[in-house]
């Protein structure tokens, strides 16, 4: 199976790491916030992360007490980064694709994965893995795209009313799972689309127990602020979700 390995495109890793360093994002209001809400107390917690990227979170589940962090993803770009502005004697970056988890050794009491399951066609066997790796009643935190962005399938994503203000989001076949291109940056970007009932039902049938799902949506002090993420009680763009290994 050919894995893609967008984030190493020149052009791919330059516009992402724009959009990240822009103070007002979707991750630093949602997605980051909700993801730390998540985590238990990280004291002595020897953590994988799965799809690292940069690497800033690992830094900062050191931070908050964590004994080791195993960072791994598959973009050299990535990884770059992360070696030069978050390393850490208790950080160790690997390249490895995460469908390769089957051949990582260790034992961890936390896996944390960001942004990241949407890129993968092998959901099942990445959860197979990872359960074999966690400690019994070990913790799985993720976030990945909403189902519901992922059911994406080209054309105008919302329909607009005549002053171009959004009124509803045009969904097509969010119950056929599959590879969806999408342009981000660049063109032929590979997502894999699997409804919500997919991404749980296989979590429980990899020997996860569910905890808690989020589905984050603006506050009305973020509404006053940066109204357009009204959008989000249209269509949620991120799922999150806690898990602990049975
Ligand atoms: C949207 S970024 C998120 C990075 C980081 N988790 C964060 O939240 O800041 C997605 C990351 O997943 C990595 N990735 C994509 N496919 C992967 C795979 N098959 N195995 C490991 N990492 C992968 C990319 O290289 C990229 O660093």
């Amino acid at each position: 199976m050919a894995l893609q390995n967008i984030f190493d495109n020149e052009t791919f890793f330059e516009g992402y790491q724009q959009l990240r360093a822009r103070e007002v994002n979707a991750n630093n209001l949602f997605e980051i916030p909700e993801r730390f809400k998540l985590l238990p107390d990280l004291k002595g917690a020897r953590i994988l992360d799965l799809g690292c990227g940069t690497g800033e979170h690992c830094r900062e589940y050191i931070e908050m007490g964590a004994s080791a962090v195993t960072g791994i993803d598959i973009s050299e770009k990535m990884l770059a980064v992360a070696k030069e502005q978050n390393s850490d004697p208790k950080i160790t970056y690997l390249k490895m694709p995460m469908e390769d988890l089957g051949k990582l050794e260790g034992e961890f009491d936390l896996a944390i994965s960001s942004l990241v399951l949407h890129y993968i066609e092998d959901y099942k066997g990445v959860l197979k893995n990872l359960n074999r790796l966690l400690v019994p009643g070990g913790e799985f935190v993720f976030s990945q795209e909403h189902p519901l962005a992922t059911a994406y399938s080209g054309g105008e994503r919302w329909t607009r009313d005549g002053n171009g203000r959004k009124l509803h989001v045009n969904l097509a076949d969010y119950s056929v799972e599959s590879e969806r291109d999408t342009t981000w940056f660049v063109d032929n970007v590979k997502i894999y689309h699997r409804t919500f009932s997919t991404v749980i039902n296989d979590l429980i049938d990899a020997g996860f127990i569910i905890e808690k799902v989020v589905e984050p949506k603006p506050s009305e002090e973020i509404l006053e602020k940066y109204p357009d993420y009204y959008d989000l009680f249209h269509k949620p763009d991120f799922l999150l979700v806690k898990a602990r290994k049975a």
